[in-house]
């Protein structure tokens, strides 16, 4: 049987726009390796997956579990040291890491719920191929 390419994460409607996000563990890409903590928020509309790691200094970026967003509910922000990340690229757009960006993730919403896919960009599958 082929293993869910996907993790589920929450039930839609848990995301509302700007609003909380919901963190999860993106399990280890590669056998032995330890999981990354990961979010999902809803932005115009949709959702978008990120690693929680800061493009500055790899800190997570909740000031507390689950509050990404600014006041305004319009940029992701990071609780260390304030840097601002647009919502649906993850770059970041002010702060000491302007330029970079986060590690978004394949996030899709899928009867009713929002998924992340368990592949993560750019890294290899069990075979060492990115694209399988
Ligand atoms: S660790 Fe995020 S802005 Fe410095």
């Amino acid at each position: 049987m082929t293993p869910d390419p996907w993790i589920d994460v929450c039930a839609s409607p848990a995301l509302t726009d700007g609003g909380e996000g919901v963190r999860f563990e993106l399990p280890a890409a590669v056998p032995g390796e330890r999981g990354e903590a990961a979010f999902v928020v809803r932005f115009d509309g949709r959702a978008h997956a990120f690693l929680n790691r800061c493009a500055h200094q790899r800190a997570e970026l909740d000031w507390l579990p689950g509050r990404f967003f600014d006041e305004a509910g319009l940029y992701l922000v990071c609780a260390m040291h304030g840097a601002l990340f647009e919502a649906d690229s993850g770059r970041c757009v002010a702060g000491p890491c302007a330029g970079a960006a986060l590690q978004a993730l394949h996030c899709e919403e899928h009867e009713g719920r929002v998924r992340v896919a368990l592949r993560r960009p750019g890294r290899p599958g069990a075979s060492g191929r990115i694209d399988e």
